[in-house]
């Protein structure tokens, strides 16, 4: 296993720096009605050498002239090449972004924060939630984890989301599904278009998975209320909280701990998180106001 993937790579231009790093976008793919992935490569071969992050990270991506936002990284952190960002574009920055295409410049700072527990997999059967865009930032795991099978047992993903359409990596979840690398349940809010899948939340499909409660280790990304309702899901089915982590968004600013906007409770999720083990959040994590 590379140490690399298991640590918390530097940022390309440095721990401190405000400023972002030239890349070029390669290519464009359209998931759904609001969401787009860019495919990035940095435009310096220097720090495409050298540039690597660890499944979960995050980079501020930059428009010149509008802004910055947190976007996780969610291509193979096993091809640190070329960067994927899952964007859905919903504000200033993000929308400029849509507004892009192949060939155009932005600019990217990272990678930042600490990702998903790789070495606490080990040896365990992995439940991975998501919700909607959620999926993203969990992409770069169900890679890490294809790559290196043998590091746990079973790999279920549960995936959620409003309708059929609104699905992210479509073929690849098809793909996962049918190679039996792990195990994949999709199900959807409204049944459009044919679906004859499970309809209902996410966590309806907890009642058609065996979770053998001592043995796994739970990893959940999506909206606010679905982290919460997920972690309290797999506390009263007696996961261990050391054994629960979630992925949290807050509004970002500088990315590495010194601006204050993200601040959550005592912690930086910007450098503390995104990924938060529940034990280490249980006392904030039901407050609305934090
Ligand atoms: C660690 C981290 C990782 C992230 N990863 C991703 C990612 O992979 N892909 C991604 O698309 N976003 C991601 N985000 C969220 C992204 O940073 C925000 O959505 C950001 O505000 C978008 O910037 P903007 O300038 O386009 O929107 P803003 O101008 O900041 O927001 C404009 C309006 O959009 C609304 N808005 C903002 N975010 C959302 C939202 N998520 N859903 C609905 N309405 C919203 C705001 O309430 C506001 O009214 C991540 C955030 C964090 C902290
Ligand atoms: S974004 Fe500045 S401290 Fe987290």
């Amino acid at each position: 296993m590379s140490a690399k993937m298991l640590g918390r790579p530097e940022p390309v231009c440095g721990m401190d720096s405000w400023v972002p790093v030239p890349a070029r976008i390669l290519a464009v793919r359209e998931e759904n009605f609001n969401t787009k992935t860019f495919t990035l490569e940095f435009c310096d071969e220097g720090i495409r050498d050298t540039y690597g992050f660890a499944p979960g990270q995050f980079n501020m991506v930059y428009v010149p002239g509008v802004g910055e936002a947190a976007i996780s990284i969610s291509s193979n952190p096993h091809q640190p090449r070329r960067l994927d960002h899952t964007i859905r574009l919903v504000g200033t920055v993000t929308r400029a972004i849509a507004r892009m295409g192949a060939g155009d410049v932005i600019g990217l700072r990272g990678p930042f924060g600490r990702g998903w527990p790789l070495e606490q997999l080990k040896g365990k059967d992995v439940v991975i939630l998501a919700g909607g865009i959620g999926l993203a930032p969990l992409r770069p795991v169900i890679y890490w984890l294809l790559q290196h099978r043998e590091h746990c047992r079973r790999v279920v993903l549960l995936y959620g989301c409003r309708t059929p359409e609104d699905r992210l990596y479509v073929e690849e979840l098809e793909r996962w599904s049918g190679d039996h690398a792990l195990d994949v349940l999709v199900t959807v809010d409204n049944a459009t278009g044919g679906w004859t899948g499970p309809v209902g939340v996410v966590t309806n499909l907890l009642r058609r998975v065996k979770v053998n409660a001592r043995q796994t280790v739970v990893i959940v990304c999506g909206p606010r209320i679905l982290n919460r309702v997920a972690a309290w899901n797999f506390l009263q089915l007696h996961v261990p909280p050391s054994q629960v982590y979630v992925s949290l968004e807050r509004n970002m600013n500088c990315g590495f701990g010194r601006c204050g906007h993200c601040q959550y409770g005592s912690k930086f999720v910007c450098r503390d998180g995104p990924v938060f083990c529940f034990d280490e959040i249980a006392d904030i994590f039901a407050k609305e106001e934090i």
